[in-house]
């Protein structure tokens, strides 16, 4: 992927990171995700405190974001209720995927999160092929994390730990 840029996610790039979260949780557009407060949850008031976030821009387009939040335990709604850990929310433009740029920004979120001394998690469909992604990174299931799903199949935690 050439001219690909990682950059850190500011304030002003909310609008597009309502996109990239419609993207990660199968919404059709950032009104819909606004709409479902269990996937809202993830950039209402962003950035809050300890929220960090990449962008990935090629030739001044924003084709890819990620970026972490930790939340209290009665925003978490999964069997795990991890407060110390930051979730993370990760999409990729439909027509830049299986290119590395995923990869590509999930190394360097991993890479920030370690400097704050802090591992990752996340949550992902059971069919997602993205889970290969995430393995490949580190990431590994999160036993007894599995729960039934809004679309009604299941989804799956899974977790990076601090390895330094
Ligand atoms: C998941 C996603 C962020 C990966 O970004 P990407 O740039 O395509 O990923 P990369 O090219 O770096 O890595 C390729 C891996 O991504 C996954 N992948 C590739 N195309 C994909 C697609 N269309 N949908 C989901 N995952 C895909 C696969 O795991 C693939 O690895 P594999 O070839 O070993 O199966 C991106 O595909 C996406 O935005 N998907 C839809 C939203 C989503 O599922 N978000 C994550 C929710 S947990």
């Amino acid at each position: 992927m050439p001219d690909l840029v990682i950059r850190p996610a500011v304030k002003v790039d909310l609008d597009v990171l309502w996109d990239f979260l419609a993207m990660a949780a199968y919404e059709p557009d950032a009104e819909a995700a606004k709409a479902v407060p269990s996937v809202a949850k993830y950039l209402v008031g962003w950035p809050r405190p300890g929220d960090f976030g990449l962008i990935a821009e090629q030739k001044g387009e924003v084709i890819g974001a990620a970026w972490a939040r930790r939340f209290s335990g009665e925003e978490l709604n999964s069997p795990y209720r991890d407060e110390e850990t930051p979730k993370v929310s990760i999409g990729v433009k439909p027509n830049a995927r299986g290119q590395g740029v995923g990869e590509k920004i999930m190394r360097a979120l991993i890479g920030e999160a370690a400097r704050r001394g802090l591992g990752l998690s996340l949550s992902v469909r059971s069919e997602n092929p993205a889970r290969r992604l995430y393995e490949r990174l580190g990431f590994r299931d999160i036993p007894g994390s599995a729960i039934t799903n809004r679309a009604g199949g299941m989804s799956v935690g899974m977790a990076l730990e601090i390895t330094e």
